[in-house]
């Protein structure tokens, strides 16, 4: 590896910075059989977290683990061909035994299962091919209930089953499904809060109270400075303590922002010398020279009323009553209600992000990005 902060996605156990706690809990709740929800803000590290988990021993050599992440899903269908197809690639390179169970379950799509020159099968269903998708979701779970191992299922971006023309329907059936599916274990991953608390704690719901559900946090940041210093000095580069206190102060302690950072400032310190406080604002100039072209495409898609409210918003901070007269006047925004209206479609967007009460804008780079170039001040 070049560079020890990867931003790319689960690299190992050297990468991986600190949830011990964290691991140790879900592995054990998992191992003993408890359908989980685990719901945090997005870029905390949930997606991370469920491989670094899948990748424990006590998991890894006993089940069977798939990850799904249903963010680009609209319907049932969509939903079948990304669970469908993950199962088929994860059995696929276990060897003919181990997936031809699946393949011989899975009629009602089967046929369009092709074979290379070299007989390995091709998962070449396109998403017009599901023609009754709720047999298919059906043949899946049969599968996982009859697989000669436990099975342990991750749904990244669960709260994405809300909105489904058929959403309820789709919740109901699933959760039949895994009610009647002792051979497999759930663990459904979230960063819409009041999405996923809906889902799992609404007594008019389905899923309500069948999972135990799961906060994460931010790294502490004791655990991060620890970590990216010893990174540092793997490759004989030696970070300053103040450097870590400022990055997680500004970004909040949120991972994905940490981790961007001190990509950079690694790359930027020569071997054998210092990365210093002063190293800081070039490092958050170079990533926003490199995502310009990003967010001048992302506020050239929101209409004016949302291009108002979201500078409001990224002006503010942390924006809590964004409906009350008081910001409407603050920011000389129209009205409260088109306010409102703005900030429903910024947040199916995700642009914004609501946590605790509070609006903010979702891309911590992005206000900075917008002040830079004279939006806001
Ligand atoms: N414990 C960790 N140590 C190092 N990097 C991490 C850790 N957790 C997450 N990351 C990195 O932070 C970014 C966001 O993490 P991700 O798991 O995608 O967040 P989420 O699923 O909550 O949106 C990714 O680039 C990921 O590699
Ligand atoms: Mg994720």
């Amino acid at each position: 590896m070049k560079n020890p902060f990867v931003t790319k996605g689960y690299a190992g156990p050297a990468y991986f910075c600190d949830r011990v706690k964290e691991t140790e809990d879900l592995v054990k709740m998992l191992t003993n059989e408890n359908n989980m929800a685990l719901i945090s803000p997005r870029r905390i590290g949930k997606t991370d977290l469920i491989h670094h988990c899948f990748a424990q021993p006590e998991i890894k050599d006993a089940y069977y683990t798939f990850i799904i992440d249903i963010y680009a899903t609209n319907s049932l269908a969509d939903f079948v061909e990304v669970f469908g197809r993950a199962i088929f690639e994860e059995l696929k390179p276990l060897g003919k035994k181990v997936w031809e169970g699946f393949y011989h379950t899975i009629k009602s799509v089967q046929q369009q299962i092709s074979f290379d020159i070299n007989g390995n099968p091709v998962w070449g269903i396109g998403i017009g091919n599901y023609i009754n998708p709720t047999t298919t979701l059906e043949e899946i779970f049969t599968y996982l209930g009859s697989a000669d191992k436990p099975c342990l299922v991750a749904i990244d971006e669960f709260q994405k089953i809300t909105e489904y023309p058929d959403g309820e329907n789709v919740e109901a059936a699933l959760r039949t499904h895994i009610q009647r599916c002792p051979n497999a274990t759930f663990l459904f991953c979230g960063s819409k809060r009041h999405l996923m608390t809906e889902i799992f704690l609404s007594p008019l719901r389905p899923f309500y109270q069948s999972v135990v559900t799961m906060g994460l946090d931010a790294i502490s940041k004791d655990k991060y400075s620890e970590f990216a210093v010893r990174q540092f000095a793997m490759y004989d580069k030696i970070l300053d303590a103040d450097v870590v206190e400022q990055v997680y102060q500004r970004f909040d302690g949120v991972t994905a922002y940490l981790q961007r950072m001190m990509n950079v400032l690694f790359m930027n310190t020569p071997k054998g010398e210092h990365c210093t406080v002063d190293m800081i604002e070039e490092a958050i100039d170079f990533i926003i020279n490199l995502n310009s072209e990003h967010y001048e495409t992302l506020f050239s898609q929101m209409s004016e009323k949302q291009r108002v409210t979201f500078l409001a918003i990224a002006m503010e901070g942390r924006a809590k009553s964004i409906s009350s007269s008081q910001f409407v006047r603050k920011y000389r925004l129209n009205s409260s209600s088109s306010v409102v209206s703005a900030v429903r479609g910024l947040l199916e967007k995700d642009f914004i992000t609501f946590e605790h009460n509070e609006y903010y804008v979702y891309d911590y780079f992005f206000p900075i990005w917008l002040r830079k170039n004279g939006y806001i001040n």
